[in-house]
């Protein structure tokens, strides 16, 4: 009897297993329809040096800030960390890929601040009626072309590594420089004044 429960307990946890891989590997597999599709750049998350920057420049120039999205939000680190470094604001993240989206909204339920949430699909087409005090981006040059008809929907944008293509920026800090490049940070501001 006592094996018999051990076989069981055994097989039942290797078809849990087999199931959770063929879930993932299907997820993955709707994921590479959207690259195409969509043309999104990669999932590179941002580094945390870049996070590092994208937070001191809030906290000198934007502290009242009480609304945050970041656009393209991918695994979810920057939207999580706005959010705790700005308890008082509402932290977004918008996010095309199922992957990156699924496991930020389980980050955020295990160890997130209650303030971030995520919400799933096109960007483009979630901001276009709303308002933002701040928004963040690390995104690709097709991602900020699309969102530049928007602009008027932010008070300020912080772009790192892609700017907004026909508006000059405000002011540029340099960051540093890796094998992918010079980083630099655009920031464009009183954006959402002309409303
Ligand atoms: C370089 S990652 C940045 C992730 C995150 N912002 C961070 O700082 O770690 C860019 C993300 O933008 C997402 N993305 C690209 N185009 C998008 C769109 N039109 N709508 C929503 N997300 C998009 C990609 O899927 C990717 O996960």
């Amino acid at each position: 009897m006592l094996e018999m429960i051990i076989v069981l307990t055994v097989f039942g946890a290797l078809a849990i297993l087999l199931f959770v891989i063929y879930i993932a590997l299907i997820v993955m597999a709707v994921e590479a329809l959207f690259v195409p599709l969509f043309d999104v750049p990669p999932k590179v998350p941002s580094q945390k040096k870049m996070r590092n920057v994208i937070m001191a420049e809030i906290h000198k120039n934007f502290p009242d800030a009480k609304t945050i999205i970041d656009i393209g939000s991918g695994w979810g680190g920057m939207a999580m960390r706005a959010a705790r470094e700005f308890p008082h604001a509402d932290a977004v993240g918008i996010e095309l890929m199922p992957l990156p989206f699924c496991c930020a909204t389980v980050s955020r339920c295990l160890l997130g601040p209650k303030n971030c949430r995520f919400a799933f699909g096109n960007a483009v087409r979630f901001i276009k009626d709303k308002k933002f005090d701040i928004a963040v981006c690390y995104s690709g040059p097709e991602l900020m072309k699309a969102i530049e008809p928007h602009r008027d929907n932010f008070k300020v944008v912080l772009s790192i590594d892609f700017p907004l293509p026909n508006i000059a920026p405000s002011r540029t800090v340099t960051l540093h420089k890796d094998r992918m490049g010079q980083h630099v940070l655009y920031v464009y501001e009183a954006l959402g004044t002309r409303r």
